[in-house]
């Protein structure tokens, strides 16, 4: 197959490009803005074509689209945090960058996959969300994903357009952005800075091993039907706080690093996705929390050279903005 994969140099998209060039033989285009998470260092060891552009730029998405059997959409503004203090990006690049790829793969006829997230659905108290809950989104983030998805869904009603979309939960793993929970942990830990916990740590993630996603992403491309949403979610939730304590104990620290500190605004409790209607389809997440974690820690150990570049300049100053506080190590 031939794909265009938009925002294929961040973390979940890189992930995805290495399965499908190495395990399918795929050949790969991947378009990608090149935002403060979107880094070529990423695909430095993957054989593809790339294309730096914007997805809301109409012309060069169009170009880029020629020939290919399908898009696959993971291009977008991912951290709730910086949605809360700036949500511009957000808005363009979910709506009107979602728009244009929309009307170029309908001009084309291209299949279209849309990369989403738990977190249009909100928060689940008990239970499990299905793909028929109603979307209930919390932050800027959520809120324009859900549009997004509202959007997508609309070009298989009216245009008929072979859309699926499938939504993912928290995902963690190698080149994930240390601006998320786990990779700003380890690192932190690493350095023996300060492990900032929001609130009072008892909020409950459903965590997803990127390849898991990867995986899942590319089976509902092969057998997803026309206008259906899936849910990939993986095996296990966990309260921040145990996460945190657990990275602890895999970095060899104590428990002193972590600092309560104050909640971040419309904080989504607990987020659980049933991902029945996918394992119908035979796709099955196959990495442990447990496992996931340990390999996790083990890459950015290795690794240095990927995450030294990004924790200084710009990501001090957001840290600083986020934290009130400077990291020391
Ligand atoms: P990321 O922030 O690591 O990467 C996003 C990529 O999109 C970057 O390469 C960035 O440069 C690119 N990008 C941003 N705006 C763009 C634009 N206007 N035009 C072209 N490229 C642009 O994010 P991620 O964690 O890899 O997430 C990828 C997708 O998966 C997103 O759609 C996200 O909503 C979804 N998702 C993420 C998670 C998670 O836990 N990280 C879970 C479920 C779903
Ligand atoms: P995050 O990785 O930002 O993903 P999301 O908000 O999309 O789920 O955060 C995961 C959880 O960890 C979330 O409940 C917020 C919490 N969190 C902290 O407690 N401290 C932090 O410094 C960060 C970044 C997140």
């Amino acid at each position: 197959m031939k794909l265009l994969v938009c925002g294929g140099a961040g973390f979940i998209g890189s992930n995805f490009v290495r399965l499908r060039v190495r395990d399918h033989g795929d050949e790969v285009v991947v378009l990608d803005k090149l935002t403060y998470a979107g880094r070529l260092e990423n695909l430095a060891d993957v054989d593809h074509t790339f294309v730096h552009a914007d997805i809301a730029d109409a012309e060069k998405v169009r170009e880029a689209m020629a020939g290919v059997d399908a898009v696959v959409n993971f291009a977008a503004e991912t951290h709730v945090d910086r949605s809360i203090a700036e949500p511009d990006a957000f808005v363009t690049t979910h709506a009107v960058g979602t728009y244009v790829l929309l009307e170029a793969a309908r001009e084309r006829g291209v299949r279209y996959l849309q990369v989403s997230t738990d977190e249009v659905y909100g928060s689940i108290a008990s239970g499990s969300f299905t793909e028929a809950s109603p979307l209930q989104p919390s932050s800027p983030y959520s809120a324009t994903k859900a549009g997004a998805d509202l959007l997508v869904a609309s070009y298989y009603e009216t245009f008929g357009l072979e859309t699926v979309i499938c939504r993912g939960s928290n995902n963690y793993g190698p080149y994930q952005y240390p601006e998320k929970l786990i990779p700003l942990m380890v690192l932190n830990a690493f350095h023996g800075d300060k492990l900032p916990v929001y609130g009072d740590g008892m909020q409950v993630r459903n965590w997803l091993y990127v390849e898991d996603f990867g995986r899942g992403i590319g089976h509902v491309l092969a057998h997803g039907a026309p206008g259906e949403v899936y849910n990939v979610g993986g095996p296990d939730e966990c309260p921040n706080i145990d996460v945190v304590k657990r990275i602890v104990a895999l970095t060899g620290n104590d428990d002193t690093l972590i600092e309560y500190v104050t909640d971040r605004p419309g904080h989504d409790r607990r987020y659980s996705l049933g991902s029945e209607k996918v394992r119908a389809l035979g796709c099955v997440a196959q990495v442990r929390f447990e496992e996931g974690l340990d390999a996790t820690g083990k890459w950015y150990r290795v690794n240095t050279d990927w995450w030294e570049s990004i924790r200084s300049g710009d990501y001090l100053e957001y840290y600083k903005r986020q934290y009130g506080t400077a990291l020391g190590g």
